[in-house]
This record gives structure tokens, C-alpha cells and sequence, in this order.
């Protein structure tokens, strides 16, 4: 009955509209123009995102190619000059450390290895500077002893030229696990090898670098950086410690001719993640440790702040992507505890 009676007052409605403009063609043409403002405007709105979107698209085009595709297509820049004769690379025994460290010797920078076993340190030594013909220097240390170390490095670097640090060494966990489960000497280990040992070294080599006006410290952190890592909670607050740290001190140091990179690889294949089948195997996704270091060693001085590697960067814009869907349907901003279980062995 209701319906009836709205049906008829909408019609009754209707003939009074039609009757007040004379015929349903003017009254067409009327709404239509109205609807038009409403299709323009959003239209110039559509357009405008179209355009800054093309923009933004365009700039990180040109930067990616910028960073990851010129400098391996143009000359290569001469290192010595730019910096300064020598590097000190720590964790330079194996892994990314030492495949740096290969990398420069090959631009004809000489080598510092700072690492903890001597007879390593010793081959590794006598390989760069045979293959690459370039002087080489080591000093043992184990950055897990603390504070103790750094007088002796300050003495042994003190007359060194140095013109590159690569604050490389890292430990990572054995496997994922609470906070509260680590041993406190495990706790000490991550911060004096991941934190303090960067954060000692540079301040050891940096003055140098000021009275010379040039100079550039690479920091080793980590694409895990940029999330909070449940079960892996302290690396990764020590790889946005050297994150944050990297971007801080450039800005202090930028004006004073110092070039600070944070550098964030994704998974190279390393003894690091030799723990896993699938991720120590080098693959399209997981570089070797010289593959990535040439790509690394060729952004530097362009990016204070990169994967060093294009295929890492393709990763960690999926990775974003795959971010932001997540959170746009569930709350939490952070992978499950169990998808961080899945990703390294657990002893349970
Ligand atoms: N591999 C990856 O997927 C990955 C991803 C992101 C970030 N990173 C970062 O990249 C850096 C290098 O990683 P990597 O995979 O090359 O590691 P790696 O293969 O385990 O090599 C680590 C190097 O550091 C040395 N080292 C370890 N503990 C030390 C200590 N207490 N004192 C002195 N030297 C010590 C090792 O010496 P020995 O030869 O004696 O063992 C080795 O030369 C780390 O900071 C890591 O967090 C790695």
C-alpha cells in the first residue's frame, strides 16, 4: 500500500517538474549539465593523479637507472682519487666482506682486512694483493670482545691514508627466537659486533677523513632495516641502528666532503644464511656475495641510501607492495610470528 502511494507521489512529482520546465527534453539537458560539472571536476582530479603518478614513476625510473645501470655502463671512476688511497673492510674474511674488498682492490684502492681469524686474514691478504696488485694490510680482531679492541686498531691505522671504510662485519642469529630466550652473551655478541664495531670504527677513521676533506664509510645493513623482525628482534634493531646512523652522520658530514651509504642488501648468498636449502643456493633472486659487491661498489658515491643491488631493489618494491596490501587487510603491520618460524630453523 505504501509503496503505491510513494510510486504515485513520485509520479505526480514528476508531472509537476515536467509542467514548471515545459518538456522532458529542457529538463534532460538540465541535469545533464549539472552531472557534466560533477564529470569535469572529477575528471581534473583523475588527471592530476594520472600526472603526478606519471611523474614519480618517471624520477624512480630515472633514478634506478641512474644508480644501478649507468655506472656499469660508463668508465669506471677512479676510487684512489676520489677517496683516498687505502679501505678498511671489517668481516673482510669471507662473505660480502671480503668479495668488497676484492672489488676495490680491483678499482687499485689498497686493502685493510680487519677480521678475527689470522690465517684467513693472512690468505685472503696474499690473494688480494697478488691478483689485484695492490697493497695489503691486516689486523686481527674480534669486535665480540668489546671495547678492549680499539686503541690497538686506532694505533695500527694512525698513519694509513684512509679514504673508505666498509663497516661490514655482522653476526645473525643461529636460529629465530624470543628475546628472552637469547643468552646474554649472545646479546652482547649483537650489539658490540653489529652496533659498536661500525660505531668505533668510524669513529677512529672519520677525523682523518675530515682533515683530508674526502672520504667514504659504507654501513652494512639490512633490507629487514626498514620493518620491525619479530624472533629476530635484535638483528634487526642493529640493522636499523646502522641505518639510522648512516643518514644522520651523512648529513653532518656531507659539507665536509664525507659520503656515508647505508646499504641494505637483500639475501646474498653467504655462509650467513647457510642455515637455509633454498636461500644459500645462488639463484636469479640471490646473488653471490661478488656479484652483489660489484653492483654495491658501483653506488657508491651516487646513493647514501640503497640495496646496492638492482634485482635487491626490485625485491624490496614487491616487498613494499606485498607490505601494503597486507596491512590493508589486517591490522598488524608486521609478519606473524609464524611466518618469521618459517623462515629459519627453530629448535623446537
Ligand atoms: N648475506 C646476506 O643475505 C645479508 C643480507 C643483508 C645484510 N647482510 C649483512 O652483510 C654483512 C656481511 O654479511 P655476510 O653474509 O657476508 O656474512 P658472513 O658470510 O657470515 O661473513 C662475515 C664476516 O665477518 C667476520 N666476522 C664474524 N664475526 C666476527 C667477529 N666477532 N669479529 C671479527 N670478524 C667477524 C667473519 O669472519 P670468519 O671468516 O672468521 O667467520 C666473516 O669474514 C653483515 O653485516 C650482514 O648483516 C647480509
Amino acid at each position: 500500500m505504501s509503496a503505491l502511494r510513494f510510486f504515485g507521489i513520485s509520479a505526480i512529482g514528476l508531472l509537476i517538474t515536467m509542467a514548471a520546465v515545459d518538456q522532458f527534453s529542457l529538463l534532460y539537458r538540465e541535469i545533464s549539465r549539472s552531472c557534466s560539472f560533477y564529470i569535469e571536476a572529477l575528471a581534473i582530479v583523475g588527471a592530476w593523479y594520472t600526472v603526478r603518478k606519471c611523474v614519480s614513476l618517471a624520477f624512480d625510473t630515472y633514478s634506478a637507472l641512474r644508480l644501478h645501470v649507468i655506472p656499469k655502463l660508463s668508465g669506471e671512476i677512479d676510487l684512489v682519487k676520489k677517496y683516498g688511497k687505502w679501505a678498511v673492510v671489517t668481516g673482510s674474511t669471507d662473505g660480502i666482506g671480503k668479495a668488497y674488498a676484492e672489488e676495490l682492490a680491483k678499482h687499485g684502492v689498497n686493502i685493510i682486512l680487519v677480521s678475527r681469524n689470522k690465517e684467513k686474514l693472512e690468505a685472503v691478504s696474499r690473494s688480494i694483493s697478488e691478483t689485484y696488485q695492490v697493497e695489503t694490510d691486516f689486523i686481527v680482531a674480534d669486535f665480540s670482545k668489546g671495547r678492549e679492541l680499539y686503541p690497538a686498531i686506532k694505533e695500527a691505522l694512525k698513519d694509513k691514508e684512509i679514504g673508505i671504510l666498509v663497516n661490514n662485519v655482522g653476526i645473525f642469529y643461529a636460529y629465530t627466537d624470543y628475546f628472552t630466550n637469547l643468552s646474554e652473551e649472545t646479546l652482547w655478541d649483537l650489539i658490540h659486533v653489529n652496533i659498536a664495531s661500525a660505531t668505533m670504527m668510524t669513529h677512529i677513521v672519520l677525523p682523518g677523513m675530515v682533515k683530508k676533506k674526502k672520504g667514504a664509510i659504507v654501513n652494512l645493513s639490512s633490507a629487514v632495516c626498514c620493518q620491525p623482525t619479530p624472533m629476530l628482534t635484535v638483528y634487526g634493531a642493529s640493522k636499523s641502528y646502522l641505518d639510522y646512523f648512516s643518514r644522520a652522520l651523512h648529513y653532518e658530514y656531507a659539507s665536509k666532503g664525507i659520503f656515508v651509504q647505508s646499504l641494505m642488501p637483500f639475501v646474498t648468498t653467504t655462509k650467513m644464511v647457510a642455515f637455509s636449502s633454498t636461500v644459500s643456493k645462488r639463484s636469479i633472486f640471490f646473488p653471490t656475495a661478488e656479484e652483489y659487491a660489484s653492483h654495491a661498489v658501483s653506488t657508491l658515491g651516487l646513493s647514501i641510501r640503497t640495496t646496492g643491488y638492482w634485482k635487491h631493489a626490485i625485491q624490496l618494491t614487491l616487498g613494499w607492495l606485498a607490505i601494503s596490501i597486507a596491512n590493508s587487510s589486517r591490522e598488524l603491520t608486521v609478519p606473524s610470528e609464524m611466518e618469521y618460524r618459517t623462515q629459519l630453523p627453530h629448535p623446537e
